[in-house]
């Protein structure tokens, strides 16, 4: 039986730390799906062109290198925004989203495109000033050395891509809860969408 848990949401809005939660606890499969526009991102900056670096990727450039760095972050908001790379990408989502077991996939369009029939919708978001606030952590932490000045404008400029293209914009579904976590610790944001998706299990 399959059952999909589509988390969407901006940049360091928590989502991916409520995603890698909430299948741990219901022991369903996660898919970061950033990660797929990630690594097509990073191949157009290896000089791939992106329509084919979409279609020829395979699951071992997932795990390629460091993805999580601002510049990739940054080609990857630009990759999305191509409509054959985001068909090249939409196969192995559905499928992901419909595999047996279940599966909690966490992106922009997850709700919206990809899997609109999912059991459980969630649209996980927080100031753009507290994102950019734990993204500043994180980064630096890895040892980046960048302003939180940067992170905020990195994060504010991939915001308005990603909101503002005309295929699959960053939005949240008609019927999706809204999770905002901008004063919510990780485990009370975490508590907050189990019981979205327990309420859904028990019916
Ligand atoms: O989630 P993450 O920040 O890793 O995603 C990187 C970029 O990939 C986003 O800024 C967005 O442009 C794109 N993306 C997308 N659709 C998704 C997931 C990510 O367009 N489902």
């Amino acid at each position: 039986m399959s059952f999909a848990v589509a988390i969407d949401g901006p940049a360091a809005s928590g989502k991916g730390t409520i995603s890698r939660a909430v299948a741990d606890r219901f022991d369903l499969a996660h898919l970061d799906t950033g990660l797929l526009y990630r690594a097509v991102g990073a191949r157009m900056l290896l000089g791939i062109e992106p329509v084919e670096a979409a279609e020829t990727l395979t699951a071992g450039m997932l795990e390629d290198g460091d993805l999580r760095t601002p510049e990739v972050a940054q080609a990857a908001s630009k990759v999305a925004a191509i409509p054959e790379v985001r068909a090249a990408l939409v196969d192995f989502q559905r499928s992901f989203a419909r595999r047996v077991g279940g599966a909690v996939l966490d992106g922009r369009d997850i709700g919206t495109v990809i899997c609109p029939e999912a059991e459980v919708k969630l649209f996980v978001t927080a100031s753009a000033e507290v994102r950019a606030k734990r993204r500043f952590a994180e980064l630096t932490a890895k040892g980046l050395e960048l302003t939180p000045g940067q992170v905020l404008a990195d994060i504010r400029e991939r915001d308005a891509r990603d909101a503002g293209r005309a295929d699959a914009p960053m939005v949240a579904a008609a019927d999706a809860v809204l999770i905002d976590t901008s004063d919510l610790s990780i485990e009370e944001a975490v508590e907050a969408a189990c019981r979205v998706v327990a309420a859904r299990i028990t019916g």
